[in-house]
């Protein structure tokens, strides 16, 4: 068996993360979140959304953060953009790229953007068009892939379906996401398989979350097929406001100890991201989720 002999990691924690707390993380957490996560090596980073602040009042300072991070050259900080409002906004505060998103279940996109799949696309149209005139990339992500909080069956080839016309919408990366994190290995890779039939290997990236303890599983069941660009969120932040009973994202640390260990580098100083995740964690009054976190904790010196 060959593995990839690098990964991307794609820090989510301070968006995906931080809009699923119950209390609002103050500006000032938020940026020296950021800057810490950089300066152990990120180099893919979301740092927010332009979303609704009715929606996600978690997110509503974006702008702010934006402008008070001290952005590093190299490193990509990116927002979530639900349309063209938010498109405005990623332009005003030079986000470097922007996120759009659809889901494989029909009753997600209701409640997450208050429209169906293929409304979701054809909303995106818009914003697709600018970012290709303004030359900003954009990533994409299909949530909901291995399965949906509504009691409904998610098919492969539907997760392909979505995949393949955000490939085709001109998104240089594909997220497949496991937004309620029930997914496991075997299932994962066959998920992946019907979505490497219709788009290049090198334009799938992977979301999972951990909500049943499969993250790093799928993570190297992906990894096993050569995919190698993971999101993961510092200290297992997250969950989703519209998916009841996801827990958090599969935890940065746990996905860097994995990869440490079979050789693949990401360029990510394990114990200042442990660090870090201790920071936020510290601050949200609990310790992290991830197990490699707490493993490290008095070990850090
Ligand atoms: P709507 O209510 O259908 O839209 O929401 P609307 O156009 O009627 O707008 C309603 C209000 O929102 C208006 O204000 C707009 O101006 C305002 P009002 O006139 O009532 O005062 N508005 C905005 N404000 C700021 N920025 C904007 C914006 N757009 C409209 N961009 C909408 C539609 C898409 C806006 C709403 O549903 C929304 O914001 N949804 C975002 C929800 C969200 O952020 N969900 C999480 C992201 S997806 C995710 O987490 C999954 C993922 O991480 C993968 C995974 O984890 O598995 C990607
Ligand atoms: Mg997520």
């Amino acid at each position: 068996m060959t593995y990839p002999s690098t990964a991307r990691i794609f820090e989510v924690g301070a968006r995906d993360g931080l809009q699923n707390e119950k209390q609002i993380v103050p500006t000032d957490i938020k940026v020296e979140l950021i800057e810490r996560l950089v300066d152990a090596g990120v180099t893919a980073i979301e740092a927010g959304s332009f979303v609704s602040p009715k929606w996600v009042p978690q997110m509503a300072d974006t702008a702010d953060v934006m402008q008070k991070i001290s952005r590093k050259s190299g490193v990509s900080y990116g927002v979530l953009t639900p349309n063209m409002k938010g498109y405005e906004g990623a332009v005003a505060t030079k986000a470097n790229e922007i996120l759009i998103f659809s889901a494989a279940s029909e009753a997600f996109n209701q409640k997450n953007i208050n429209c169906s799949i293929a409304e979701s696309l054809e909303r995106f149209e818009p914003v697709v068009e600018a970012a290709k005139n303004d030359g900003i990339r954009f990533k994409a992500s299909v949530s909901c892939a291995l399965g949906s909080p509504f009691d409904e069956e998610i098919s492969p080839t539907t997760v392909a379906e979505v995949a393949k016309k955000l490939y085709g919408m001109g998104a240089y990366e594909i997220s497949i996401a496991d937004t309620i994190g029930v997914g496991t290995p075997i299932q994962t890779q066959k998920v992946l398989e019907a979505v490497a039939n219709v788009i290049p290997l090198d334009a799938i990236g992977v979301h999972f979350h951990d909500t049943y303890g499969q993250g790093t599983a799928n993570i190297f069941a992906a990894l096993q097929m050569g995919i190698n660009k993971i999101d993961s969120s510092v200290a297992g932040l997250g969950g989703c406001p519209y998916a009841p009973g996801a827990t958090g994202n599969v935890a940065t640390e746990d996905v860097v100890y994995m990869l440490n260990g079979m050789g693949i580098d990401c360029g990510i100083d394990l114990k200042k991201l442990v660090k870090t995740a201790w920071f936020i964690s510290d601050y949200l009054g609990r310790p992290p989720v991830s197990s490699v976190a707490k493993a490290l904790k008095d070990k850090l010196d």
